[in-house]
């Protein structure tokens, strides 16, 4: 269990939260509520997930010569879609055959409740509309994701989706996978040469701390993972990029932000003998790959 004293420090949802995490017998029950996710400053926005796209090609863009991904027609999957289908609504408004993910806390009577509908897709669809134009109206939305998409209460490496795919996106999801192995043989078994995908991950420590490297290399990763609980697996960047070197899945890292400048935290030895500076201080990378579409 997690450090008690660290406990009395968290909002009660963290508590539980962490708490939750660590227990078997509680994973798999009832996360989220309508109430909580409404009220959540990043989870009530869907249209962030548009911006996120937008920022996160951008980034690319300037290190290699992408083109823009096109959902039309496409078979798309995410890792870890989160508890309001991630990518998921954006993908199939662009016009996606199918939208395929796999999440743990995954409720899908809660995201087709009626607050929901309601007070988030209503206004997610306005701002698609605003975006990318009067594809469909609500009521065709609401049915299409129906009717294309398929998301699995379960862990991505365990879940039955198979090849081929065409997009594979991920947000925020990769550094919280145990063992991240499991995701990336999941993703080499979908994947074929021609799949694109676009993989945001986080290494900061998930708090609203002054440094978002705050308290991660005080100690070993093993000892930090044993206080905090099981939410994030303390990977770096160099280590997610040996482990899509060692898949068949060809892939370029790209720094998206890095955040050595004001880090005053101390840095336990552990860390210094495994990690060089770059992989310390990176915050955020974009694994992506191929820059446009494969021809066979
Ligand atoms: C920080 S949240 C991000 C959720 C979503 N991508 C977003 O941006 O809102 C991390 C997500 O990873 C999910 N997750 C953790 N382990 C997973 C696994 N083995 N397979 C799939 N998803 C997993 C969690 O349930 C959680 O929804």
């Amino acid at each position: 269990m997690p450090d008690p004293r660290h406990l009395l420090s968290l909002t009660p949802i963290e508590t539980w939260r962490l708490v939750r995490r660590r227990l078997p017998v509680l994973r798999d029950g009832p996360a989220w509520t309508a109430a909580e996710l409404l009220s959540s400053a990043k989870h009530i926005r869907g249209i962030r997930f548009a911006e996120l796209l937008l920022r996160q090609e951008a980034i690319v863009r300037r290190h290699m010569d992408w083109s823009p991904l096109n959902f039309e027609g496409q078979h798309v999957v995410e890792v870890g879609c989160g508890p309001l289908a991630g990518f998921g609504p954006l993908a199939i408004f662009c016009g996606a055959a199918s939208f395929e993910s796999a999440d743990p806390e995954w409720n899908e009577k809660l995201f087709f409740s009626e607050p929901i509908s309601e007070r988030y897709l209503h206004l997610f669809h306005a701002d698609l509309v605003g975006l990318y134009g009067p594809r469909m109206d609500f009521a065709a939305f609401r049915s299409a994701l129906a009717q294309r998409m398929t998301i699995h209460r379960s862990g991505f490496e365990t879940a039955p989706i198979t090849a081929p795919v065409n997009i594979v996106l991920s947000q925020s999801c990769l550094e919280h996978v145990f063992p991240l192995e499991a995701t990336v043989a999941k993703l080499e078994a979908i994947q074929t040469p021609k799949s694109r995908f676009l993989h945001l991950v986080d290494f900061g420590n998930h708090y609203p701390t002054k440094h978002p490297l705050d308290g991660l290399y005080e100690q070993p990763a093993e000892a930090y993972i044993a206080r905090r609980g099981k939410a994030i697996n303390l990977l770096r960047s160099s280590d997610v990029t040996r482990l899509f070197a060692e898949s068949s899945i060809a892939s370029s890292t790209i720094p998206a932000r890095r955040v050595a400048d004001n880090y005053r935290g101390t840095i336990h030895p552990w860390w210094r003998e495994r990690y060089d500076d770059e992989a310390l201080f990176t915050q955020l990378v974009l694994v992506a790959g191929p820059p446009a579409i494969v021809d066979s």
